[in-house]
């Protein structure tokens, strides 16, 4: 293992006087600490007592949590029965618990090109030889699935809505191609669906899940669907979910044991609590923060990016992806926009599999208000106009 380049970068965003586009987080200002801390009051004032909640709970997930899941699966068109959902602490363990499930030394896993870094470390403990596949706006390119399925993949995985890194949703199209594609191999889809919530233009799409389900009756047979609480309420209580056929979750339980028993009760509880009262007059005050700050920076692309620098439009999520003249470096850039103009992102290499990218970085946007945004974004185009390579 090696350390995470983002959990280094992340100590940047401290220093006061730093831009930071870096990490992928929520801002904290948009969160909903009123109603949490009612939900913890709640618990403590309970005519039972508190000690349910700060007792040990089953692997599974608290009950009413599951269901409320269940119930946010359904809308989504997926038929999730309580023994095919696990709570998890965060997406990300569900992630590390697919990789447990799923991969052997030498085994491939498909991935696109860029993907999220933090699946790559969940997964690579377990060795796995990744196949990339090369994207287009409307998501994983067909001819390079097809030859990556052809090898037989453990699995396929992907970030269809607002890709962290890149911020490519997967068309309706593709989706439905990808789908057959992986059922016609018989290679499962790992869906990671961290980022579905926040859309803030165009219509929503559905998950590969509920396409899966919609040809099955209603449950998917070819998909694992992993969900998280972090973009839309808080990232701290961390809660997310796995919903997949109850063969592979009954295994996951067990995992869950291994790991660390359950996600903290009380946690478990509040989440609850927030999502049954506040879930989507939140998100949708979420979409209206988030979106304003989406259109500031590429605003500001649009004014100050030089000639050379291309940048992709996402419809929602936390990211803008840009590629930068061929030749120039992303961990140089960023060397230099740290040191000569209080500005942080994220070098786009480390979120490709096979290290290539060197020339792209993964700029967010979530956790800047919109004038700061401007502001990094002219002295960051300063730069790179500064560092671009003199025309013989
Ligand atoms: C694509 C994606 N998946 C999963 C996660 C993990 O989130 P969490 O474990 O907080 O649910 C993240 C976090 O940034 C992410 O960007």
């Amino acid at each position: 293992m090696s350390a995470s380049e983002i959990r280094e970068l992340l100590k940047l965003i401290d220093r006061p006087e730093i831009i930071s586009f870096a990490g992928g987080i929520p801002d904290p200002d948009f969160f909903p600490t009123a109603a949490i801390a009612r939900a913890y009051e709640k618990v403590f004032q309970s005519n039972t007592g508190a000690g349910g909640a700060l007792q040990y709970t089953i692997s599974e997930g608290y009950g009413p949590l599951r269901e409320w899941i269940a119930g946010y699966m359904a809308r989504k068109g997926v038929r999730a029965g309580m023994d095919e959902i696990l709570v998890t602490s965060g997406s990300q363990q569900a992630l590390e618990f697919i990789g447990k499930l799923l991969i052997g030394p030498g085994d491939l896993v498909a991935v696109t090109k860029p993907t999220y870094l933090g699946a790559l470390q969940a997964f690579s403990p377990y060795e796995p030889t990744y196949v990339s596949i090369a994207m287009d706006e409307d998501g994983p390119v067909l001819a390079e699935l097809e030859e990556a399925l052809a090898a037989k993949p453990k699995f396929l995985y992907l970030v269809p809505d607002f890709q962290n890194p890149n911020g490519t949703t997967v068309s309706l199209e593709r989706r439905h191609a990808i789908l057959e594609m992986c059922t016609a191999h018989g290679v499962p889809v790992v869906e990671d669906a961290a980022y579905a919530e926040l859309r803030y233009e165009g219509e929503f799409l559905p998950s590969l899940a509920g396409i899966d389900a919609a040809r099955n009756g209603g449950s998917p047979t070819q998909v694992i669907h992993c969900g998280s609480f972090s973009k839309t309420m808080v990232p701290a209580l961390r809660v997310g979910w796995v919903a997949a056929p109850k063969a592979a979750v009954e295994r996951m339980v067990l995992m869950k044991q291994a790991a660390d028993l359950h996600v903290s009760t009380i946690n478990q509880i509040v989440m609850h609590d927030i999502v049954g009262s506040i879930f989507d007059s939140h998100v949708k005050r979420l979409r209206g923060a988030y979106k304003e700050r989406r259109d500031a920076m590429l605003q500001a692309l649009a004014d100050f990016a030089p000639e050379g620098v291309t940048w992709t439009r996402p419809q929602g999520g936390m990211f803008v992806w840009i590629e930068l003249p061929e030749g120039m470096c992303g961990v140089t850039l960023l060397e230099r926009a740290i040191r000569e103009v209080n500005v942080a992102f994220v070098p786009g290499a480390a979120f490709f599999a096979d290290r290539s990218g060197r020339n792209t970085i993964r700029l967010s946007f979530s956790a800047t208000p919109p004038e700061r945004i401007r502001e990094g974004i002219r002295r960051l185009s300063t730069l790179v106009r500064d560092a671009l390579p003199v025309a013989a």
